[in-house]
């Protein structure tokens, strides 16, 4: 884990890997492949999510992407950050700190490219309140899984599940937080890994692995 700017506080034992995209783009997949790998190598991983991962995160998560009608743009990206917050001090900081391996279904690009390009929120304004949230603690790994929107829409379309409330956005919407994930990667280039989303799952699950193998280290 990298501290952004928090003074005084030193890097956590563990290995954070945060996986970001679009709806429909293969993330949970790609969680769950890495964990195995991870597990079947020894390490303890923690899996987990945002929003939603934890008992008050679950009840944030049911408003955001549930709620019947609108909910006020800054109101929404408060949301996140208040699951964000309590899902970093209650979960993934102590994981880490235990030197753990944490691998975790989006984090604070997913406000920038959603709450800030999506509902066009002011993005760095959107990221400084996750970094407070959070007390500026970033992954070491970003994997971005980048998808043509149609194409995610399709693979979304063929689930058969009803979609939530960022899923029935238009498509120019989605765009735009495409847009905004690589442009978040392009000015990162040291945390993110961007992997095209259409690439068969098998081989999306080596390049992540060929990404984290170096960082593990015994202590992991
Ligand atoms: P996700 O759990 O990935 O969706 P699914 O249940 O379909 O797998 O994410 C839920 C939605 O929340 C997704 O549309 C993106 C949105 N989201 C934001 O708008 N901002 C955020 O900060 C986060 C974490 C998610």
């Amino acid at each position: 884990m990298v501290v952004e700017r928090a003074a005084g506080q030193t890097k956590r034992a563990g290995l954070w890997v945060t996986l970001e995209g679009g709806d429909g783009s293969g993330k949970t997949t790609q969680a769950a492949l890495l964990r195995d790998w991870l597990e079947a190598s020894g390490r303890t991983v923690v899996t987990t999510r945002e929003p939603g991962g934890t008992d008050v995160g679950r009840l944030v998560r049911d408003i955001v992407l549930h709620h019947r009608g609108d909910i006020a743009p800054r109101a929404e990206a408060l949301l996140y950050a208040a699951d964000r917050a309590h899902h970093i001090e209650t979960v993934v900081g102590p994981a880490l700190d235990r030197g753990e391996v944490v691998v975790q279904d989006r984090y604070l690009d997913s406000s920038v490219a959603y709450q800030g390009a999506g509902r066009v929120l002011d993005p760095g304004e959107v990221r400084e309140l996750s970094l407070w949230a959070t007390g500026g603690v970033l992954p070491d790994v970003t994997v971005l899984l980048d998808l043509d929107p149609s194409r995610a829409r399709a693979r979304l379309d063929a689930d058969d599940k009803p979609f939530d409330r960022l899923e029935a956005e238009r498509d120019e919407f989605h765009e735009r937080v495409r847009a905004a994930f690589l442009q978040l990667a392009a000015a990162e280039p040291a945390r993110f890994l961007v992997l095209d989303a259409t690439r068969p799952a098998d081989e999306l699950a080596a390049a992540v692995r060929a990404r984290v193998a170096p960082l593990l280290s015994a202590a992991h």
